[in-house]
């Protein structure tokens, strides 16, 4: 038996009951608050940004504060996918897995290694603010393409975003659009 909060009784003296019974009691376990302010916790340990005035690392103790912090932890960001549709991602999926599992059909040709620049979009919202230095890399040192578009094997949805696929693979006359990219950003 579990209690998890606001238990009204003593609960030492259901102690004897419940070892005549064979149960085992935990009570005022704690899950809410409590164990959810822990979770909260962790979460916001794993965001690279925080929303809301509440904020259990800095006040952990607050009671309450879980619930309206939770739901906008939990926000899985909108990938708008240019004349495909919208879609909730993971947050910090890879973006070219993001696309190829919601019908965006990127070309990944190199496999997600920032060598081919098959996987290109075109952000026309959302646009990461920064660049790993293989996306940097390659893009200054390929013709016009820094500042035309970005490689979505470089990016991550951690947030909302809107996309294009420059080079769809049903119109690239390909027989495959490359190995599929790892689920963590590469090299
Ligand atoms: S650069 Fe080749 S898949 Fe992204």
């Amino acid at each position: 038996m579990v209690d998890i909060s606001f238990f009204g009784e003593d609960a030492f003296a259901l102690d004897e009951l419940a070892r005549k019974k064979g149960v085992t009691a935990l009570v005022d376990c704690g899950v809410a608050p409590g164990l959810s302010n822990i979770i909260a916790g962790y979460v916001t340990e794993k965001m690279d940004q925080v929303e809301g005035n509440d904020h259990p690392q800095k006040d952990n103790q607050k009671n309450n504060l879980s619930s309206k912090f939770i739901d906008k932890g939990a926000k899985m960001p909108i990938l708008n996918i240019e004349g495909v549709g919208e879609f909730e991602i993971p947050a910090r999926t890879r973006l070219v897995n993001a696309l190829e599992d919601n019908g965006g059909e990127p070309l990944h040709r190199c496999g997600g290694y920032s060598r081919c620049t098959t996987c290109r979009v075109e952000f026309l919202a959302g646009e990461p603010d920064s660049m790993t230095e293989a996306e940097k890399a390659k893009l200054e040192n390929t013709k016009d393409a820094l500042g035309s578009y970005r490689l979505s094997c470089q990016c991550t949805v951690d947030h909302d975003m809107h996309v294009k696929v420059l080079l769809p693979f049903s119109e690239s006359g390909l027989d495959d659009p490359g190995a599929r990219p790892e689920d963590q950003v590469t090299p």
